[in-house]
């Protein structure tokens, strides 16, 4: 299809399949190589066998889409009616098609700020609208305001957040959130906020919903998931949280995706989401404990790492190691090194940018990433 023509395959497919190819570490796809708890994998088992197995209402089971008003509740502070503010969708991917395909017309204008999740831009092509790069600034990735502000105008239908960023582990401050929040006001758009990394958020650093920023109470279609938060990827439950209008948009393009998700999935997700604060305080050390140990790693070989705020992905500059093309570099390293990694030039639109970066992810087992430390030493020491 011809919009599609320009996106080509996603480049964690490539990068996976190269990693198979060369039985290489794969430290490029987030996903992690241990599953989530027990007990969860318990309640799904147990849904499946005392069924039922049928279609669901196309919005969700209504256990789960409880669990996540009492979610945002207890996390945010903020008072999501189950009935009419959330539509859970086959993962957050799901959730970005349905929330652009019942949001944005042909001609609207759409903000994406780069780098970008790869998914967001082939989406938005397929509405038709016209897409608007804004590149974060410099290796801090701060928002450049001017910039965005002069982004914004008449056929601005909305502006894609992603927080904690992927891939450049931004967790953005509520005074930055606040800006866009007077931006769509002015404008009279909308945000789509991708927040799946909402729990992975590092060094006292606060997640904000976008929900909860003024102006965008009824403006933010909230995506989030639970494949991140309880290491389940292979399962693709996730939900978009809108204002009652905003979530027949969403419900109205999703009844033709998917209709509706998994049963069992659902109603494990539902009991998962209610765990106790333990388990969030657990996941949160355990990837700080990861991050920490990865980083310190990286620096040591030689790599620039840029300490991340957020997400499970930790970035580095190829550069103090004699390279200068991310692509050349991670399409060499399954093969020299036994490591896989993604180039990030690829989450830009121009992708002369970020050609210095390459980003490792450490949703891994301690052994899996001691044994890319040292087949990287190897190759690189
Ligand atoms: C920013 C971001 N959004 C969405 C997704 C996909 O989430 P799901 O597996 O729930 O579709 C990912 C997965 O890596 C991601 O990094």
């Amino acid at each position: 299809m011809k919009a599609l023509r320009p996106f080509g395959t996603t480049i964690f497919t490539e990068m996976t399949a190269l990693a198979k190819a060369h039985k290489a570490i794969n430290l490029s796809q987030g996903f992690p190589d241990f599953d989530g708890p027990e007990e969860i994998k318990k309640r799904a088992a147990e849904a499946i066998m005392n069924g039922p197995n049928q279609y669901i209402p196309s919005m969700g089971i209504d256990a789960l889409r409880q669990a996540v008003s009492r979610k945002m509740k207890r996390f945010y502070g903020l008072d999501v009616n189950p009935q009419d503010e959330v539509t859970v969708t086959a993962g957050a991917t799901e959730g970005v098609c349905a929330t652009f395909w019942g949001l944005v017309e042909p001609g609207d204008e759409v903000i994406l700020l780069d780098p970008a999740y790869d998914a967001y831009g082939p989406v938005a092509a397929l509405t038709g609208a016209k897409v608007r790069h804004v590149s974060l600034k410099g290796h801090e990735f701060g928002l450049p305001r001017k910039e965005l502000a002069e982004a914004f105008g008449p056929k601005t239908k909305a502006i894609v957040i992603n927080t904690p960023q992927n891939p450049c582990c931004k967790v953005f401050s509520r005074e930055d959130l606040s800006f866009i929040g007077i931006l769509c006001k002015k404008h009279d758009a909308y945000v789509i906020s991708d927040e799946v990394y909402e729990h992975i958020v590092y060094d006292g650093r606060k997640h904000e919903t976008l929900l909860s920023i003024a102006h965008l109470r009824h403006r933010a279609l909230v995506i989030s998931s639970t494949a991140k938060t309880f290491s389940m990827t292979g399962w693709k439950v996730g939900y978009v949280i809108a204002a009652p209008e905003l979530s027949r948009a969403v419900r109205m393009s999703h009844q033709f995706i998917t209709f509706c998700g998994q049963s069992a999935l659902q109603k494990a997700m539902a009991f998962a989401i209610d765990f106790p604060d333990s388990y969030y305080e657990a996941l949160l050390a355990d990837y700080t404990r990861r991050r920490d140990w990865l980083c310190d790693a990286l620096k040591d070989i030689g790599f620039r790492v840029f300490t991340p705020e957020g997400t499970y992905y930790v970035l580095a500059d190829i550069r103090p190691l004699g390279f200068a093309d991310d692509l050349t570099f991670c399409r060499m390293l399954p093969r020299e090194a036994g490591v896989a990694a993604i180039p990030c030039s690829s989450f830009w639109k121009d992708r002369r940018q970020g050609r210095e970066l390459v980003r490792f992810c450490f949703c891994k087992r301690d052994e899996t990433l001691q044994a890319a430390v040292t087949r990287l030493k190897r190759w690189l020491g």
